[in-house]
């Protein structure tokens, strides 16, 4: 069915997307957080959905529009992400593309004062729930396929290698985001996907490409497992 391409692929599949980065409060106008567009974590939510998979996104604050055809969770914090997530469930596949904070602060109820003659306020942080280790080690109700990802500064394949087995989870994308690619909060990314029996290396290409591009290997991966419930 040359003509069809890919659609339909994950018709009857269900899946689940997290994407953006997570706020999480200093005080209520304040907050943590880190450098994530977003764009390819909606890349994948989209395509999972024009593949015929039931998509539900849990997206952080980002700048980007729904995708059409998603069902959008629009969340702050790591733990409402988690929340969320847990909430979604069941699915055949997630793929969790959210740049989750790793810590949060116990917020302060009013705005912090900057009054004269005070030190500045310590920050005391404490770590947040791992959204994609406890899904990937989840002993009951466990997606299918659970994909993480990774972004690198250096070493990244055999860091990425390594956060796989720590985490759980079946593949991670690994994405390096040293300056000198120059690929952080644009519209192209170089990836590598790991799974358990080897190493893919992509060429650097569209975000939307790339989504495309895993959401073919998702639907090669569950063709031959049944479906979800529900
Ligand atoms: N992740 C998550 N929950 C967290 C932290 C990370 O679900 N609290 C997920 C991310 O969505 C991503 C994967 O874990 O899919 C890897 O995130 P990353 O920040 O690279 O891993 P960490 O274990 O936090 O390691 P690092 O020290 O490199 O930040
Ligand atoms: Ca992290």
């Amino acid at each position: 069915h040359a003509f069809f391409g890919e659609a339909g692929r994950l018709k009857g599949r269900r899946a689940i997307v997290t994407s953006g980065p997570t706020h999480e409060p200093i005080d209520p106008v304040r907050y943590l957080a880190n450098r994530s567009s977003g764009k390819q974590g909606h890349a994948i939510a989209a395509a999972l959905s024009a593949s015929g998979a039931q998509t539900t996104l849990i997206s952080g604050p980002t700048r980007l529009a729904d995708p059409l055809g998603v069902e959008v969770v629009h969340v702050q914090t790591a733990a409402q992400m988690a929340a969320a997530v847990e909430a979604a469930l069941p699915a055949d596949v997630a793929v969790l593309a959210a740049a989750v904070a790793d810590w949060r602060v116990r917020p302060a109820v009013e705005k912090i004062k900057k009054d004269a003659g005070h030190a500045p306020p310590e920050l005391v942080l404490e770590e947040n729930p791992d959204i994609l280790a406890a899904l990937a080690q989840k002993t009951t109700g466990r997606p299918t396929l659970v994909v993480g990802f990774a972004a690198e500064t250096r070493n990244v394949i055999e860091n990425a290698r390594a956060k796989r087995a720590r985490k759980g989870c079946d593949w991670i994308v690994a994405n390096d985001v040293s300056e000198a690619t120059g690929v952080f909060g644009g519209d192209d990314n170089t990836v590598h996907l790991i799974r358990a029996d080897g190493v893919e290396t992509w060429a650097t290409m569209r975000k939307r490409r790339i989504a495309e591009r895993l959401a073919e290997r998702i639907a090669d991966a569950l063709n031959h497992t049944p479906k979800h419930e529900g």
